[in-house]
């Protein structure tokens, strides 16, 4: 099968499979250790949080399941595929097909209005323009942006360029979304009318949503929590049925217990 193929479902494989992930960033003549051995399997559909304290390598685990960067050592493989050693060329082809991803930083091309930033997976991919530009203002409208199509970023706050990088992120509905602080910029609607974007994708494609970050009452959407502390996973529970209090306990019990 040609790697740019969505690959079947298999709901008995993990989503996402981390084994034995180091990685360091090279500074000057030393080297800081980000992730010191992680081994994560991420279950198919639905929403998946990574917490834990600024500087405890959640981005850097981000960054590597989407095959922007590689593992030091260990493998990671999402959606059946081992990132950690496609090609270039296959990852890139991978990742604009089966993965969306919402970065802290938003990454939108300044030079390029609302709907080209949302529409630009699909005009990378081929499709006629036509579709991208229609594709595009309904993801807008659908995520409250309607008005703003025409603005560049500079035009735009925080919370609007962050909700058009989610649009982009989700042009192609994907199998797989890895979101990086999604609503760290948003008010409470505008975060509410992300999550109903998010679980319909969930809903129509049994899409796999990992997402990173610090609000216990966005980590109460989720299923699943893992911990992460100084590079690895301190713990993990089950989300289900406790509220953002309970949770932001749970997580504090699992770091104070890891110190
Ligand atoms: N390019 C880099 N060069 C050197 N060190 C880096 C680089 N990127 C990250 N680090 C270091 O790696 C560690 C993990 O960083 P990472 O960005 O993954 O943390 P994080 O958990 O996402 O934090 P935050 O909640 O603040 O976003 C930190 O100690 C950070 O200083
Ligand atoms: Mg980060």
């Amino acid at each position: 099968m040609p790697d740019t193929e969505r690959p079947t479902a298999d709901s008995a494989r993990p989503a996402v499979r981390i084994s034995g992930v180091h990685k360091s960033y090279r500074l000057g003549t030393g080297s800081v250790p980000a992730l010191r051995g992680v081994d994560l399997n991420i279950d198919p559909g639905g929403i998946t949080a990574i917490m834990g304290p600024s500087g405890s390598g959640k981005s850097t685990l981000l960054h590597l399941l989407a095959g922007l960067d590689r593992p030091d050592e260990g493998t990671i493989e999402v959606d059946g595929r081992c990132v950690s050693s496609l090609s270039e060329r296959d990852l890139t082809l991978f990742r604009r097909r089966n993965m969306g991803i919402i970065f802290q930083q938003f990454n939108l091309l300044p030079a390029l209005d609302a709907t080209d930033n949302v529409g630009l997976p699909g005009m990378l991919d081929g499709m006629p323009e036509a579709r991208v530009r229609a594709r595009s203002l309904e993801l807008l409208h659908e995520l409250g942006l309607g008005s703003r199509s025409h603005h560049r970023p500079d035009a735009l706050s925080g919370g609007e360029q962050q909700r058009v990088a989610i649009a982009r992120a989700l042009f192609f509905e994907p199998r797989v979304l890895l979101a990086d602080e999604p609503t760290g910029n948003l008010d409470s609607e505008s975060g509410a009318r992300l999550w109903e974007v998010v679980e319909r994708v969930i809903a129509r494609h049994g899409s796999t949503v990992v997402v990173v970050t610090h609000e216990p009452l966005v980590a109460a959407r989720c299923r699943h929590i893992h911990v992460l502390r100084d590079g690895i996973v301190a713990g993990s529970f089950e989300a289900n049925g406790l509220d953002a209090s309970d949770l932001a306990l749970r997580a504090a019990g699992i770091l104070r217990s890891a110190q």
